[in-house]
């Protein structure tokens, strides 16, 4: 079984694949290359195959362009797909208007907000697919396909993604909203017990705390551990560090969640987490329970090993409670259910899109 690219050898081995499943022309490429768990009824790894085939390369090219740029943009993209799939499923509600952490929510606390460039992103990615294809691609999977190559493009692994995703009708209250996205503040025990009602068990849980490898957080989001007094399982002189950049517990300022590689998809974050540099005590806390320490020590001294995991509990998160066949909608816009949507103007897409594919 091979794993996910990480050196010359397995990409070499990859692209063998590639190439014998094209001349084969089946799509053993999936089985062989990436260890993956069981695929929900309705998702594919073909899904797009003749309605869109050029799906995949706009958004990598167009991405590579945007994070050439702005690198933190990965890690917002990343972010906005774990949202979305832990409220209420991958069904693209977190990026409908109105949404307690989507585009249009000003007074989102900190520990919700997502960049807004995540939301224009996804917006022009949807309007560059539609306009080869017509409306086929749902905002669902443009966005599991974003987060995956916001991963790849920032030194991670290579991954396929399953496809089919519809979106959903509604977005989620902001009590349900908060009530499924873990508190930075979560000790692991928080974490586990919240994650196992989504099905991810501890390996899950660490690995997909991964995440941290990239991206920034509020002073808000872990001052509670600066003041009034400090964590003592966090490293003194990064606590005095974090107290320049957050000289009171409300300072509106931001720091790397990874001080060793900031931008880079590696397994850093969990030698942060064993040298007690970890940013949130639902970070550190892995390191100083029992039960994930292990598996947190795994991953800082086998970098292929994380890969491996993160890949497969993506896959898992990145499933949950999808929509599938005729449920739900092909949005027009991310940001808008098509009920919102003028007839006149969703048909004008969708013949934009037409012609522009012949
Ligand atoms: C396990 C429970 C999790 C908790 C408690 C948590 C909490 C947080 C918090 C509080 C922030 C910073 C928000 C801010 O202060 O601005 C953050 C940022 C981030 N999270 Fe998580 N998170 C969790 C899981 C995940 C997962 C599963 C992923 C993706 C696989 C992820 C990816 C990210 C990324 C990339 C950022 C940086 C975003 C940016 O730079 O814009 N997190 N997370
Ligand atoms: C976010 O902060 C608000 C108040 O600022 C709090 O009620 C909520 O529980 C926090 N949620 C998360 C996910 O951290
Ligand atoms: C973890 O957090 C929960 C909820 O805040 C608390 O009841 C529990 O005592 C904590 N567990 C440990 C081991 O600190
Ligand atoms: C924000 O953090 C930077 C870097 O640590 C620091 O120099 C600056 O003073 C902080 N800003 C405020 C308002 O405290
Ligand atoms: C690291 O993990 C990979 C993937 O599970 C495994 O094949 C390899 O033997 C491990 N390397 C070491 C040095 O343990
Ligand atoms: C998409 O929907 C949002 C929310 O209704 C709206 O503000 C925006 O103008 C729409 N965009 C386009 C291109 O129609």
């Amino acid at each position: 079984m091979a794993r996910a690219s990480t050196g010359s050898s397995s990409s070499a081995l990859v692209s063998k694949l590639l190439i014998s499943s094209l001349l084969l022309g089946c799509y053993c490429l999936v089985s062989e290359a990436q260890t993956t768990p069981p695929l929900v009824k309705g998702l594919s790894w073909t899904f797009y195959k003749t309605s869109c085939p050029k799906l995949e390369n706009i958004i990598r090219n167009r991405l590579k362009k945007v994070f050439k740029k702005d690198i933190g943009q990965a890690a917002g993209l990343l972010r906005l797909h774990f949202h979305d799939c832990f409220v209420q499923g991958c069904d693209g509600s977190v990026l409908l208007d109105g949404s307690a952490s989507g585009p249009s929510e000003k007074d989102a606390p900190p520990n919700l907000s997502l960049r807004a460039e995540a939301f224009r992103i996804i917006n022009d990615l949807r309007a560059r697919v539609h306009k080869e294809c017509g409306r086929v691609v749902s905002c669902a999977d443009i966005t599991a396909i974003a987060a995956r190559d916001s991963v790849f493009l920032s030194g991670g692994p290579n991954y396929r993604v399953p496809l089919g995703r519809r979106d959903g009708l509604s977005f989620a209250t902001r009590e349900a909203t908060l009530a499924n996205l873990p508190a930075p503040s979560s000790n692991t025990s928080a974490l586990l017990t919240s994650l196992a009602t989504k099905n991810l068990d501890a390996t899950d849980v660490v690995a997909l705390s991964g995440g941290h490898t990239i991206g920034i957080g509020h002073c808000t989001s872990f001052t509670s551990r600066l003041y009034p007094s400090q964590d003592s399982t966090m490293n003194k002189y990064f606590a005095s560090q974090l107290k320049l950049t957050c000289p009171t517990a409300t300072t509106d300022n931001t720091t790397n969640l990874d001080i060793r590689t900031p931008n880079v998809f590696d397994n850093k974050y969990y030698v942060d987490l064993m040298n007690r540099q970890g940013l949130f005590t639902s970070d550190q806390d892995l390191y100083t329970d029992k039960r994930t320490r292990p598996i947190v020590t795994s991953f800082a001294v086998n970098q292929t090993l994380f890969f491996e995991k993160f890949v497969y509990s993506m896959l898992k998160m990145g499933q949950l409670s999808v929509l599938t066949g005729t449920q739900g909608e092909i949005r027009a816009n991310c940001s808008a259910p098509n009920s919102a949507t003028t007839y006149l103007s969703s048909i004008a897409d969708e013949e934009e899109g037409t012609s522009a594919a012949f």
